[in-house]
């Protein structure tokens, strides 16, 4: 298991392996790694012959107030954590190695409309930053394959449309979401909920969980069933950023048959994001 810090020495490696016919896969991480991103890690290891995973906190995706500063760095953690999966290769740039050109002025990578909905309009410029930075990743490593957790649902779709608008030759894999037993869905930022908000925080996949259900049953009354969620959820101490039903590939209004739940909330210190994808029957034709 190799560490890596600096792009030529990275490509060099990549490159040989490409000559050798081997696949790669990249997956990125901000470090403070949990048994999600070890999930991706063993996901990328069956779907690749070759396994990068990137850490680096990307100063660009944090908005103004944000906890960029205070965001952990556990890189010996991680490289520990890594060690019982062993990828191939550790990619653990400085922030001048990703943004050469300094952070102010450089080249961003904008994903209209995607960019703004939802988490964006909350975190203005955050997709920007995550768009910019994967885009540099990918071009980095230039892998064949790129791993990302369904848990950041919206990140995922940006990931897709760039990819495919910018013609860069990846599959991208979105990599199912790893929960705790109360359906809590594992992320770094759990770190800022207490003991008794961590039990109240798993009601979030609980009222998602509850709208999916209601939906595959035939409920077609979307607006009564976020409104009743977020009711539930603000009764329970909850700060609702959004909670809405939508098209699972765009996020646009719930026209087609695959749809997402998707909602981003505040309890106490912690915003927690969770989603479940729901497939939607066609009339008089029932799931199992
Ligand atoms: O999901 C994350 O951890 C980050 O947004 C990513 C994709 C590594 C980009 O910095």
């Amino acid at each position: 298991m190799q560490q890596i810090t600096k792009v030529k020495a990275l490509r060099s490696c990549v490159r040989d392996w490409h000559q050798q016919g081997q696949s790669v896969a990249l997956v990125p991480t901000m470090g403070n790694l949990h048994v999600g991103h070890l999930q991706l890690v063993k996901q990328a290891k069956k779907l690749a012959n070759k396994v990068v995973v990137s850490i680096f906190v990307n100063p660009t995706q944090f908005v103004a107030g944000e906890d960029f500063d205070t965001y952990p760095r556990t890189i010996k953690d991680d490289v520990a954590h890594l060690g019982d999966i062993e990828p191939d290769l550790i990619f653990i740039p400085e922030i001048d190695e990703v943004y050469p050109a300094g952070l102010e002025g450089e080249t961003q990578v904008i994903v209209p409309e995607l960019d703004s909905i939802f988490c964006g309009a909350f975190r203005p410029g955050h997709f920007t930053g995550v768009a910019t930075v994967v885009s540099k990743l990918l071009n980095m490593v230039q892998p064949d394959i790129a791993l990302f957790g369904n848990k950041d649902y919206q990140q995922l779709l940006v990931i897709k449309r760039l990819v495919k608008d910018l013609c860069i030759p990846v599959e991208i894999v979105g990599v199912e979401t790893v929960r705790e037993e109360s359906g809590l869905a594992l992320s770094s930022r759990n770190r800022y909920l207490n003991q008794q908000e961590k039990m109240v925080a798993a009601e979030l996949h609980q009222a998602l969980s509850g709208i999916a259900e209601a939906v595959k049953a035939g409920v077609d009354d979307y607006q009564q069933l976020e409104a009743n969620a977020v009711k539930h959820l603000e009764k329970k101490g909850f700060k609702i950023e959004y909670l809405s039903i939508r098209n699972a590939s765009n996020l646009g209004e719930p026209t087609e048959e695959e749809l997402v739940v998707l909602a981003a909330a505040w309890l106490g210190k912690a915003r927690l994001i969770d989603n479940i994808q729901i497939k939607r029957c066609r009339e008089g034709n029932f799931p199992p």
